[in-house]
């Protein structure tokens, strides 16, 4: 099969990271447009949101090549189909994981394995919650089930309960089944904002073993979703049930972290971890169910998910927003302004 592209490859926007640093070496310039590669798909990118996972990317903290093109999601049109795809044609609308990079452009290449229709359930999805919810709510999804084995009755703790993950984790674990729900931001305001998304009570890092002990009668929570890691992951044991598990997705805090390693084998605790484009790359289809899934419960309105759109060109203040936790929600770039 030949490639079904009938565009040249004209430049086409990018993001684009020369040298790792703070938010201003992100650059908005032209690359040349790629074309797919067998087994892969180009798209016209609508929107792209913007992850924690990629400010980590841009200052270095992730082994990546460069120059390194950011944006680990992207929504929009396919516009042309590499060798070895079935399933997608020029003009789909589809949602992808970049893995590793892209997204932030006019034109991305992406594995035809991470990306997903937006037809049927998803047509009347709007593109821009589309990429709101792709990393953010499937993450959320596959931390509280796959890796997190979430069941009916279970108190759930979700540290930074006021971005991205944490907003689609509490709306999940209540529809998941979990008796209580408790969020932990780094500022009232951010506790304020976080309940409007169910949960029983949002609290300081520092306050939240108190809180766990008293909701639980000195029981402990069953699930605590962490990834602000650091320092903070060592105190996350005392949070534990028995039987409870303690799942490591990130370390927004960039330190380094410590154990007490024993703890799990006195109280028959778990300590594991996910990682979204982990999933994909070893269990592709696993990563494409999550995806529609987590797609539909928004798009059915089940999942809310609170997206702040901003121009390409506004890509450096996303990332200031994350990385000084002045974000909450998701902000998601808008590639064609
Ligand atoms: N493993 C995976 O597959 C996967 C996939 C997606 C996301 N993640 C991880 O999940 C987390 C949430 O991602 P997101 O994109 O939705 O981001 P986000 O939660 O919207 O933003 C990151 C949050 O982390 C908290 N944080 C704690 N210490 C921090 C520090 N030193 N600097 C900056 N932020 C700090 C902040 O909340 P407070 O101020 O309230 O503490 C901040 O708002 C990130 O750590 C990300 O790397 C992992």
């Amino acid at each position: 099969m030949t490639n079904t592209s009938q565009t040249p490859a004209a430049p086409m926007r990018t993001v684009r990271v020369d040298s790792f640093g703070g938010p201003s070496v992100l650059t908005v310039t032209d690359a040349p447009t790629p074309e797919p590669q067998p087994g892969q798909i180009t798209v016209d990118v609508e929107y792209a949101g913007v992850n924690f996972a990629e400010v980590m990317f841009r200052r270095g903290q992730f082994p990546v090549d460069l120059p390194h093109f950011p944006g680990l999601e992207a929504v929009g049109t396919v516009r042309a189909v590499g060798t070895d795809v079935t399933g997608f044609a020029p003009g789909d609308r589809v949602a992808a994981l970049t893995l590793g990079g892209g997204g932030n452009a006019e034109v991305v290449a992406v594995g035809a394995e991470h990306a997903v229709r937006l037809d049927g359930e998803l047509a009347e999805l709007d593109g821009a919650l589309a990429a709101g919810a792709l990393c953010n709510v499937t993450t959320a999804l596959g931390v509280l089930t796959s890796a997190g084995h979430l069941t009916e009755g279970e108190t759930v703790v979700v540290l930074a309960a006021a971005g991205g993950v944490g907003t689609a984790a509490a709306q999940l674990a209540r529809s998941l089944g979990a008796a209580t729900v408790i969020g932990v931001t780094s500022t009232p305001a951010k506790a304020e904002y976080a309940r409007g998304f169910g949960y029983d009570s949002v609290v300081s890092y520092e306050e939240i073993e108190r809180e766990v002990s008293e909701r639980t009668g000195g029981a402990g929570a069953d699930l605590v979703l962490d990834s602000v890691g650091g320092a903070f992951r060592s105190s996350v044991t005392g949070l534990l049930a028995a039987f409870g598990r303690h799942i490591v997705f990130g370390n927004a805090a960039a330190e380094d972290v410590t154990f007490e390693g024993n703890h799990p084998w006195y109280t028959n605790s778990s300590l594991a971890g996910y990682n979204l484009g982990g999933v994909a790359g070893r269990a592709p289809e696993l990563f494409r169910a999550h995806l529609e899934r987590a797609l539909t419960e928004v798009a059915k309105g089940e999942v809310r998910v609170d997206v702040k759109v901003l121009p390409l060109k506004d890509v450096v203040h996303a990332h200031e927003l994350l990385e000084t936790r002045a974000s909450t929600g998701k902000y998601v770039l808008d590639v064609r302004s």
